[in-house]
């Protein structure tokens, strides 16, 4: 009785820091020049800010049916889904940025993801995991139809977790973004549990700023010695579930041109001519024919490479810096961050509501993970608090399209 009191109040206790927070965000980010067409927004804001029942916002029940519905027009979906369709500054006009997008379920997630990061100057890869469901394929193409600058992989692959697949799907974007007419600058990759923090105004500052401009971001650092074995080994992928190492084992010879391997995480934000350098120079070439046997070489490949002097924008004394993701990893408890408020999976924190604050105090390019059948109501608050942002910093005139809830503050959908 006693304890479930106690963790009644604490919980209830959580619930006012939350609010006040994200009461304390939203101040700092709101500017004093309000535009008439965003009225309504502080009341949305509250909505979030009360912490209680959050209802599903501004997505049909079923996307994918949504999506597939036969006589559905490419001009009622992007307005019913609202996406921005208008460049929002010239700055961001100037310096277009280029994603690569991995997936293979939650639909839902990602359209979601997809309309936060969606700007008609940029351009979008999508790869779709060869085993993801016929339907699932179908809507991802329709949807992506209705856009042209966002196309889906011309070669998809059975992605393995840790697999030399993984890396090949990036690839294969690589190497239809290279051929895309759009002229973009940077290119950075995000999974399908990902959601963007800044907007893409800061993206594109962040991107430009002092120790960034043309040059890559590869977080990461020499190969600590308890990675050395994903290296040392031959491995093989299980395709589609998983990778082993070779039994008995088998000893690989050491990297081409006497690389050193480094290791660090898997996302990025790599300018067009070290993309090209990859794509094209005979090292990058030597080197991921030996990382095919490798465990996860997405986490060690393009870190590698930015360590070289031959490879453009490379960052030849970089470690961890770069703020691509705002993680909460479970061994970091304590240290980095005060624990997960929505659970954990294989180490990772899934964002509960009460993460919100943390994640926007990070200030990272984006942040992970999020689930919708868990912890909907965390995207919903993360989401609505984006789209602010975003709508705020424009220098053009707002659409009521781009608003993600109906001016009556009622619920769209
Ligand atoms: C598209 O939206 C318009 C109104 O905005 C509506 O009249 C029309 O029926 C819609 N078309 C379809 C196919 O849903
Ligand atoms: C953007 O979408 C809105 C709503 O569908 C539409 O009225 C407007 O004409 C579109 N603008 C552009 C530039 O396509
Ligand atoms: C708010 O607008 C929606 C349509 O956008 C409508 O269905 C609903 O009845 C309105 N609610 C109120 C309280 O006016």
């Amino acid at each position: 009785m006693h304890q479930l009191g106690g963790r009644k109040c604490s919980f209830l206790f959580c619930l006012g820091v939350v609010a006040c927070s994200i009461i304390y965000w939203l101040s700092r980010t709101s500017t004093t020049s309000s535009k008439p067409t965003l009225a309504g927004i502080e009341k949305r804001e509250n909505y979030c800010q009360n912490g209680k029942q959050i209802n599903r916002l501004a997505l049909p029940k079923n996307v994918g049916s949504y999506i597939q519905s036969t006589n559905l027009q490419c001009s009622n979906l992007t307005k019913e889904l609202h996406f921005i369709n208008t460049t929002l500054s010239r700055e961001e006009e100037n310096y277009p940025l280029a994603f690569i997008v991995t997936i293979h379920k939650e639909l839902d997630i990602f359209v979601r993801m997809l309309r936060a990061i969606y700007m008609p100057q940029n351009v979008y890869c999508i790869h779709v995991d060869a085993k993801a469901p016929k339907e699932y394929h179908e809507a991802v193409q329709k949807l992506v139809s209705c856009f042209g600058n966002v196309f889906l992989s011309s070669r998809s692959e059975k992605v393995t977790y840790a697999g030399f697949s993984r890396l090949q799907a990036d690839l294969n974007c690589m190497t239809d973004l290279i051929a895309s007419p759009i002229a973009w600058r940077k290119v950075i990759n995000l999974c399908g549990q990902d959601f963007p923090t800044m907007s893409n105004l800061e993206l594109v500052q962040y991107m430009q700023s002092t120790g960034w401009r043309d040059k890559n971001m590869t977080p990461g650092v020499k190969q600590p010695a308890t990675m050395k074995h994903r290296t040392r080994f031959q491995h093989h992928e299980i395709v589609g579930s998983h990778v082993a190492p070779r039994v008995p084992r088998h000893t690989k010879p050491p990297p081409p041109h006497n690389l050193k391997i480094y290791f660090g995480t898997a996302y990025y934000a790599l300018t067009r001519d070290f993309v090209n350098f990859v794509l094209k120079n005979q090292i990058a070439h030597d080197f991921l024919e030996w990382s095919k046997d490798t465990f996860s070489p997405d986490e060690h490949y393009f870190v590698t490479l930015n360590h070289i002097k031959e490879a453009p924008g490379n960052h030849i004394d970089g470690g961890w810096e770069g703020a691509i993701r705002a993680i909460k990893w479970r061994d970091q408890e304590g240290k980095t961050h005060d624990g997960c408020k929505g659970h954990y999976v294989r180490d990772i924190c899934v964002y509960g509501i009460e993460d919100i604050p943390w994640i926007i105090e990070k200030k990272s390019m984006f942040a992970n993970k999020f689930e919708i059948n868990t912890f909907p109501e965390a995207l919903d608050c993360l989401e609505q608090w984006h789209r602010n942002k975003v709508l705020k910093q424009a220098t053009v005139p707002i659409n009521p399209s781009w608003l993600l809830w109906s001016h009556n503050n009622s619920i769209n959908f």
